[in-house]
């Protein structure tokens, strides 16, 4: 099977092409920058150009693993019409080419689509029934839905083969800390730089180990039945809830720092869920399980950072 993963140099897009190469698939990477890497060519999802120029070469993929675009909820509220521009015409461009060539298309959404229904509930594989743009806080969730409700009309509409993906909480290795990046990367990079850092008071989620994440796209591309006219929706992401309290005291521990670097702060009233609980139920009826318990992911970041300074 050939397979395209945009975003391949990505935090996640590295790990999931290696892991395909692994698996023997012939995969083809696309990003934005300049680089003579095997299997690897720029092309930005925006330019039609580029985007048709790639399946043509190819002459189209079984399959493409849409990764690429703007991410994070902070990104989105300060580059709000860069993200929505890059999020739908990006995935526009694709679905285009993939109709052409009859390719596959795994759309990666975002756990944020659910938005207050977090604060209702544990969130199933909702559809576009509950699902709402009333209901999300923030533009990133908001430009991932509307991407879910393209790729639905091409799915119903226009005979698009496409099932999404919405990933919780992944970490792991090779994320450059900033504001823009994940609670953990945050609180190791300050932690081992002897900085102060903020924690968020009611805030709790679960975190997914980079690898075990990408085992469950695996998952998912394997054993996922593709229909017609059927758009369907997978939650990527484990049960292991820690509050993001206690997840920085976890790390104070293991990075052997003293508890006062964190400062607990009120959770901004916009912009942020406080509890994400969700059922991953269906694709663990794929036969996916966690491998890598927190505490042993967190090492490997700390590990990961240490071997940075
Ligand atoms: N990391 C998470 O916890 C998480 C959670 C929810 C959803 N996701 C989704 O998973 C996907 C990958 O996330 P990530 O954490 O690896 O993010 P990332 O920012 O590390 O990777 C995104 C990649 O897309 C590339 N890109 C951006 N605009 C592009 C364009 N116009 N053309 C081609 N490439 C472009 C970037 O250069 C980057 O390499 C994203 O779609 C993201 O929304 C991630």
């Amino acid at each position: 099977m050939k397979i395209l993963v945009t975003g391949a140099l990505g935090f996640i897009g590295k790990s999931l092409f290696a892991a395909l190469k692994k698996e023997g698939y012939e995969v083809q990477g696309i990003d934005l920058v300049i680089a003579d890497y095997d299997d690897y060519i720029r092309a930005d999802i925006t330019y039609f150009e580029d985007v048709w120029k790639l399946f043509k070469d190819n002459n189209g993929f079984d399959m493409v693993i849409h990764l690429a675009g703007e991410v994070g909820r902070l990104n989105g509220e300060e580059y709000p019409q860069r993200m929505i521009y890059v999020n739908e015409f990006g995935t526009l461009n694709l679905i285009k080419m993939c109709i052409e060539y009859k390719s596959k298309l795994v759309y990666f959404s975002t756990s944020e689509v659910y938005g207050t229904l977090f604060d209702e509930k544990e969130v199933m594989e909702e559809d576009f029934n509950v699902l709402s743009p009333t209901k999300v806080t923030n533009i990133y969730a908001m430009s991932k839905l509307f991407g879910e409700g393209i790729v639905n009309h091409y799915v119903k509409n226009y005979g698009l083969l496409a099932v999404g993906i919405r990933p919780f909480m992944v970490y792991g290795p090779g994320v450059i800390a900033s504001k823009y990046k994940s609670a953990i990367d945050q609180f190791i990079y300050n932690a081992l730089n002897d900085n102060l850092f903020t924690v968020h008071k009611s805030s709790e989620r679960a975190w997914c180990y980079v690898d075990d994440f990408v085992n469950g796209v695996l998952t998912v591309i394997k054993h996922h039945e593709f229909k017609e006219k059927n758009y369907e929706t997978y939650n990527i992401g484990t049960q292991e809830y820690i509050a993001t309290e206690e997840l920085a005291k976890l790390i104070l521990e293991l990075t052997g720092k003293p508890y006062d670097l964190m400062r607990v702060v009120e959770l901004p009233d916009k912009f942020i869920s406080g509890r994400k609980r969700f059922f991953n139920e269906k694709l663990r009826k794929l036969g996916w399980e966690q491998k890598v318990p927190l505490r042993e992911g967190l090492m490997k970041v700390i590990e990961w950072y240490r071997g940075m300074m």
